[in-house]
């Protein structure tokens, strides 16, 4: 056969293509899943933890180191309820809700647990502005539902200088003799960009910013958890400063941070000098315009000024996580010269 036939016999046409894409198989229905939540008979789709089954039952459940946008972690534990048949209570946050569970959130060991939980953290943390989801000082009402009263581990210590807890061995550092104290994280602030502060005095160790650096947002892995019991701490490698770090400034982690320990220098510094005022502040939703993918900001204003970005943690572009450029980029905006 010669080279003209063989060229003959390639199809001129190529294939049809299908008329509809391929789809998926249909996802298997699972029924309900039936439990007892304090008592009363619920069901709730297949999948829900038990947060989510207290959730849809408008039962106010504590959570700190929980967030929608995060893989849950289980290191906070304010969030235990009671199950029947568990030697333990459980973290409701991670928990899967199982047929014929019979949870109790209210009862004495529920409430005591909390308690103990929000008096350890009160003690030695500056909880002033935590709150389940954004540092709001909502933690507050929780201490005072459940009676927490950190002030009865005597008072505080004093501060570490700069860098000391930074420095520390594992190990127990309360002096021998004297008054007791409580141990404190406290320390002086890390400021060492122009964009966020560091303030671990406010650090709950909830690791949500070391989630959001890794492999639940930003796969940057610029901080981790360093040394161990109450000298662990969140720590860039080596301890260097943010500059010298992997960070790329996304600020992903201030997103997440439920406590105020990381924020936007801005904001710091407004704090610092006593003009922060959110019932002043206006809050608009935006669309990034640095590129294509078209994140969704919310821009936070305050005396016609952008005072912060964040993102809702619902939007279905970003789960409220975003890039330097859309979290710290605004400074143009502002830029009335010329
Ligand atoms: S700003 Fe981004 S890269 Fe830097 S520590 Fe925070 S999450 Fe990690
Ligand atoms: S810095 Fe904030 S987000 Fe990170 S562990 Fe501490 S409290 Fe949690
Ligand atoms: S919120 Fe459940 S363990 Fe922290």
């Amino acid at each position: 056969m010669t080279a003209e036939a063989d060229i003959a016999r390639i199809p001129f046409e190529p294939p049809a293509r299908p008329s509809h894409p391929p789809v998926p198989p249909p996802a298997v229905e699972r029924p309900p899943v039936e439990l007892t939540i304090d008592g009363r008979a619920v069901a709730v789709p297949a999948g829900s933890t038990i947060l989510d089954a207290c959730r849809a039952q408008g039962i106010d459940t504590p959570t700190l180191c929980y967030v929608e946008n995060l893989t849950p972690v289980n290191v906070c534990r304010i969030c235990v309820v009671e199950v029947a048949g568990s030697r333990t209570l459980v973290p409701a946050c991670s928990r899967p809700a199982e047929a014929g569970m019979d949870v109790q959130t209210d009862s004495e060991r529920v409430r005591l647990s909390r308690k103990m939980v929000l008096e350890f953290l009160g003690s030695s943390v500056d909880v002033s502005l935590a709150g389940p989801r954004e540092p709001d000082g909502s933690i507050a009402a929780y201490a005072a539902r459940y009676g927490a009263d950190p002030s009865r581990y005597g008072d505080a210590a004093a501060p570490a200088a700069a860098d000391e807890r930074d420095a520390r061995e594992s190990g127990h550092h309360h002096p021998a003799a004297g008054e007791p104290t409580a141990a404190t994280v406290s320390q002086p602030v890390k400021v060492d960009n122009e964009l966020y502060v560091r303030d671990y005095s406010r650090c709950i160790l909830c690791y949500k910013c070391v989630e959001a650096c890794g492999v639940d947002a930003q796969n940057t892995f610029a901080i981790a958890v360093a040394g161990r019991g109450f000298d662990a701490r969140i720590s860039t490698e080596w301890n260097v400063g943010l500059p010298d770090s992997a960070c790329v400034y996304c600020g992903n982690c201030i997103g997440v941070c439920p406590t105020g320990a990381l924020m936007f220098r801005s904001e710091h510094e407004m704090r610092a000098a006593g003009t922060w005022d959110e019932s002043a502040q206006t809050v608009t939703e935006t669309i990034c315009p640095y590129c294509g993918v078209g994140c969704a900001l919310t821009l936070h204003v305050q005396d016609n000024s952008i005072v912060k970005v964040s993102s809702p943690m619902d939007s279905s572009v970003t789960d409220g996580h975003l890039c330097v450029k859309g979290r710290f980029g605004f400074e143009f905006v502002q830029n009335r010269e010329g």
